[in-house]
C-alpha cells in the first residue's frame, strides 16, 4: 500500500513489554502516531493498516479499558482481536507449575499462536502470578522469548506501558502539545484503596513523566516505596533533562504548585514475596496496613489548595477511597476519561508500528 502513514511497520516485529526498552525519541514517535490516529478517529477516517491481522488477548485478570480498547483498536485497524481466558484453554504456565492436561507450557502456547496470528497480548499480576512481585513480568518475558510475533504487555506486576503512553498523550494534549514536559511538576502519589493494586501504574507513569522531561515528585506513606531499579531509572531520566526528582511522605506538600497529580493506590511490597521477611504472601496484613492511610484521598479542597492541577488516574478509581465522587464527576481539570480514551489511540499506534509485517 503506497499511502500508508510513516509509522506503519516502524517497529515491525518488535515486542512492547516496557516503554524503557525504547528511546525517548521512540516514545515521542509513538505519541505522534497516536495523535494522528486520534485525529483520524474523530474525523471518521478509516485506518485499515492491519487488514487481516489477528491479535490474541490473554487476560489472567479482569479489565474494562484494556480489553475493550485493544479489541476495538485492532478492529478499527482492519484486523481482529481474539479474547483468551486462561480458564478456557490449557492455562499457559511456567515450567515449574505444569499440571498434566490442565496447563500448557508458555513456550508452546507462544509458538502455536505465532503460527496463526500476528500478535499476542497478555495481562497478568496479583493472584494469577501467585502475588510474587515480578512473576507476572517474568511470565510475559517468557511469552516474548518464544513468540515469533510481537508480544504486548497489557499490564503485569511491574509495568503498564500502554497506560503510561495514554497518560503521556493526555498530559501533552492538556497543555496544547508542547515539545516535552520540561518545567512541569508531575506528581505520582499514593491514594488509599481497600483493594490490592500492583506497582505497575505508578512505576510506569513515574518513568514516563521522567522520560518526557517533567519534574517528578513521588508521594507515599512509609512502606509504599517503588522498586529501587525503577527509582534509579527515574533519576537517570530526570538527570538527562536537568529536571527535579523528589520523594516525599506528604501528599499536600507534593501537590503544591503541581501541573499534574496522579494519585492512585498500590500495595505495600513488604507483605509480598520476594520482599516479605518470611517469603510468604500476607494479603490480609497488607490491607490492614493500607487502612492506616485512608486520609490519602483526593478531594476538591485538596486540589484547590494545591492550585488546581490536572487530575489523572488510570481507572478504575475507587470512589470514596482514592478520590471523591465530586472530583471524578465535576472537577474541570480531570483527565480521567481522556486517559481512558487514549488507551485506544496509543495501542493502535503500537499495534500498527509492531504488527505490520514488512521492512520499510
Ligand atoms: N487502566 C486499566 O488498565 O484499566 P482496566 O483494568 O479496566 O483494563
Amino acid at each position: 500500500m503506497a499511502d500508508l502513514p510513516w509509522y506503519v511497520g516502524y517497529f515491525s516485529g518488535k515486542h512492547w513489554l516496557r516503554n524503557i526498552d525504547y528511546s525517548i525519541d521512540d516514545i515521542f514517535k509513538v505519541l505522534e502516531a497516536a495523535r494522528d490516529l486520534k485525529q483520524k478517529f474523530h474525523m471518521g477516517a478509516e485506518t485499515p493498516y492491519l487488514k487481516g491481522k489477528t491479535l490474541y488477548l490473554i487476560f489472567y485478570n479482569k479489565s474494562l479499558r484494556t480489553r475493550n480498547s485493544f479489541q476495538t483498536g485492532i478492529y478499527q485497524l482492519g484486523g481482529q482481536g481474539i479474547f483468551i481466558s486462561p480458564d478456557q484453554v490449557y492455562a499457559p504456565t511456567l515450567p515449574e507449575d505444569m499440571v498434566p492436561y490442565q496447563t500448557e507450557a508458555i513456550r508452546d502456547v507462544a509458538r502455536v499462536l505465532s503460527r496463526y496470528g500476528d500478535g499476542i497480548a497478555i495481562r497478568i499480576y496479583g493472584k494469577p502470578a501467585k502475588w510474587i512481585i515480578g512473576r507476572g513480568h517474568r511470565i510475559i518475558e517468557e511469552f516474548a522469548k518464544w513468540s515469533s510475533v510481537p508480544v504486548l504487555n497489557m499490564e503485569d506486576d511491574l509495568y503498564h506501558p500502554f497506560q503510561a503512553l495514554a497518560d503521556a498523550q493526555a498530559a501533552l494534549e492538556a497543555l496544547g502539545w508542547p515539545r516535552d514536559l520540561r518545567g512541569k511538576k508531575f506528581v505520582v502519589s499514593y491514594a488509599y484503596s481497600g483493594g490490592l493494586k500492583p506497582l505497575a501504574v505508578p512505576q510506569s507513569v513515574a518513568l514516563m513523566a521522567a522520560m518526557l522531561g517533567a519534574d517528578v515528585y513521588i508521594a507515599h506513606p512509609p512502606g509504599f516505596e517503588l522498586l529501587d531499579p525503577i527509582i534509579n531509572q527515574v533519576k537517570q531520566y530526570t538527570e538527562h533533562w536537568g529536571a527535579e526528582f523528589k520523594i516525599t511522605h506528604d501528599m499536600d506538600e507534593a501537590f503544591e504548585g503541581a501541573t499534574f497529580v496522579y494519585p492512585k493506590a498500590w500495595s505495600p511490597k513488604a507483605f509480598f514475596p520476594p520482599f516479605s521477611s518470611d517469603g510468604k504472601v500476607h494479603e490480609a496484613e497488607a490491607k490492614e496496613y493500607q487502612a492506616k492511610f485512608k486520609d490519602w484521598i483526593v478531594t476538591m479542597e485538596r486540589l484547590e489548595k494545591a492550585g488546581k492541577p490536572f487530575y489523572m488516574h488510570c481507572g478504575p478509581a475507587d470512589r470514596g477511597q482514592e478520590v471523591t465522587d465530586e472530583v471524578l464527576d465535576s472537577y474541570e481539570k480531570s483527565l480521567y476519561f481522556e486517559e481512558a480514551e487514549n488507551r485506544l489511540h496509543v495501542q493502535k499506534a503500537v499495534m500498527a508500528m509492531t504488527m505490520a509485517r514488512f521492512i520499510r
